[in-house]
């Protein structure tokens, strides 16, 4: 018998709930006291760039993107990734972050923030930001606080206060 295949898809209104229990399993109830949950729940995320990962009908992983501005311009807050922990390990990760990255990019935004491990967003284009130039609206360590440019050059000059769109 074949294994039924990966499809990434956009995320629908009807997902909410299997997102929800993803998240609650994977991160806890801690995961609302955290800096980037805080702009999440001002802005609400873009279902238009936000995937989930399917095996079949089943429903492995979710990426949320949401708009925000640093200082007056427009960004995207990358957050969170979740997959299923039977699931991992097969590139599931990366090609949702790479469907998202795509999309965002293919609908004119340039820049995309994300709080997580360098060595893993780093395979996807994620850089450092330099410590200081933008500011979080809470604690966050600044070694896991990443950009990556959509466009060439598109976080030159980009500094301030991140702040739900
Ligand atoms: C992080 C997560 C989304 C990765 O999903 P995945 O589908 O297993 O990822 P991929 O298959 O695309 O990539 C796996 C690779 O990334 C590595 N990796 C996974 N998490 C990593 C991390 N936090 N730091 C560095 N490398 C990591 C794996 O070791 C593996 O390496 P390999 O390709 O050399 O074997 C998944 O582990 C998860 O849901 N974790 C819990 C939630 C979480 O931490 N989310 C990210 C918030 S920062």
């Amino acid at each position: 018998m074949t294994e039924p295949t990966l499809t990434i898809l956009p995320e629908s209104a009807d997902d909410a709930i299997a997102i929800d229990r993803l998240h609650e399993r994977t991160f806890g109830p801690g995961r609302l006291a955290k800096t980037a949950y805080r702009i999440r729940e001002g802005a609400g995320h873009a279902l238009a760039l936000s995937f989930t990962a399917r095996i079949g009908t089943l429903l492995v992983g979710s990426v949320r993107l949401t708009p925000v501005r640093i200082a007056g311009a427009p960004a995207l807050l990358l957050g969170p990734l979740t997959v299923e922990p039977p699931f991992r390990e097969r590139g599931i990760g990366q090609a949702l972050i790479e469907r998202a990255l795509a999309e965002a990019k293919a609908r004119g935004h340039r820049l995309v923030l994300l709080v997580g491990d360098e060595p893993y967003y780093g395979k996807c284009g994620f850089k450092r930001i330099p410590k200081g130039q933008v500011q979080m609206p809470g604690p966050v360590d600044p070694a896991r606080l990443l950009v990556c440019e959509l466009e060439e050059g598109a976080f030159d000059g980009v500094t301030g206060p991140i702040r739900p769109d």
